[in-house]
């Protein structure tokens, strides 16, 4: 057994919590410091959790000595600074999704890490959700044939954001999946979106992504619905897979369905067999996803492993979003994504 990491995290909203929660339960690490710039926060971190020491001021907890880790919760638009500041400080640092609001800053944060041989490791939580995991398998394992398209929807009511849109806040998590599960980034990406309650960010994004082999992918994020669906629909030629996250039992259902051309043409024209078969539910081992995320990062610092989501797989995910922002200002324009390079 190795000594557990002791992390500080910064952000103790209405996310941080789950990470001090599962920090301060998982023997691979050890919950040191809280930071918020919220005295009341604090407080209430303090009743959770009597040992942990707290502070209004991040600096504090970046340059502490004490700790290895620096794990940040705060809103999207403060990781890059506060990612920056824990890697110049030697911290191993895990961030929330988005890794930064610009390629430009998450490339800048990957050489930092590379250079100072630190872990940097995106909150990319769906990676490790077992029901995403079991769906990517069924994918490599070819169960579901060729995969011809993904359909997302990710939406509720309320926690509405002002700082950031729908694109930046919800569709991380939609873009984050479909790279994981397609091994691929799209080529091309085109968003439409709407800004009802404050007329500055889009409450609503629909986003389309086209990704090489032409399997085309919908994303559909939002705020201002009527209820929460988390929702993905993998359409592929042999099975078509439906993965309900919201759902507490059965949050995968494999369709053994399928449309089939019969022989020749007739006439210059195919026909058709629709066969309609079996659904099977696996049974899927459902640990917390943001457990399981928080155990490797702890690993990776241990270890020097590189991380699943490591700043490159933030930074693919942040260059989706800068090409979907992009189409958004140009009212749905089709954005090439081109190498990275
Ligand atoms: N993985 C997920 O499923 C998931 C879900 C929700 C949010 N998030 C991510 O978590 C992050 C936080 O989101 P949230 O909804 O908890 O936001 P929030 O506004 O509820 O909480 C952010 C907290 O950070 C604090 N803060 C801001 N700047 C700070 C600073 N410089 N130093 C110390 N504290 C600071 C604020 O006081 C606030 O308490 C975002 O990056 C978001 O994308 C992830």
């Amino acid at each position: 057994l190795t000594d557990p990491v002791r992390v500080g995290l910064i952000g103790c909203g209405y996310w941080g919590p789950n990470l001090a929660r599962n920090l301060h339960e998982i023997p691979e690490a050890e919950l040191v410091t809280c930071c918020d710039l919220d005295a009341g926060t604090l407080v209430k971190m303090r009743m959770l959790y009597p040992q942990v020491e707290t502070t209004s001021d991040s600096s504090d907890l970046i340059g502490d000595e004490n700790l290895e880790g620096v794990v940040i919760a705060t809103p999207a638009r403060t990781h890059y600074g506060l990612a920056r500041a824990a890697l110049l400080a030697g911290k191993h640092v895990l961030v929330e999704k988005p890794l930064a609001m610009s390629s430009h800053e998450a490339r800048e944060l990957m050489a930092l890490a590379e250079s100072r041989q630190r872990v940097l490791m995106v909150g990319h939580v769906f990676e490790y959700n077992p029901a995403v995991r079991e769906i990517k398998s069924l994918i490599d394992r070819g169960e579901l044939g060729e995969v011809y398209y993904v359909h997302s929807t990710r939406v509720n009511l309320g926690r509405v954001q002002s700082d950031i849109n729908a694109l930046w806040s919800i569709a991380p998590h939609d873009v984050s999946i479909l790279i994981f599960l397609l091994g691929a980034m799209p080529e091309t990406v085109s968003a439409h979106g709407g800004s009802y309650l404050n007329g500055k960010v889009e409450d609503v994004v629909f986003v389309v992504l086209s990704f090489p082999s032409g399997v085309l992918a919908h994303v559909h994020a939002s705020w201002l619905d009527p209820g929460k669906a988390r929702c993905m629909t993998v359409v592929g030629s042999r099975r078509m897979v439906v993965y309900d996250d919201v759902a507490s039992e059965g949050k995968i259902k494999i369709y053994d369905k399928g449309v089939y051309r019969k022989g020749e043409p007739i006439f210059g024209e195919f026909q058709y067999r629709v066969h309609s078969g079996d659904i099977a539910i696996p049974k899927i081992d459902m640990a917390e996803p943001l457990r399981i995320e928080c155990q490797h990062f702890a690993e990776c610092v241990r270890s020097g492993k590189r991380p699943l989501t490591d700043g490159a797989s933030g930074l693919r995910v942040v260059r989706v979003l800068e090409a979907a922002q992009q189409s958004l200002e140009r009212e749905g324009a089709t954005v090439a994504l081109g190498p990275e390079g």
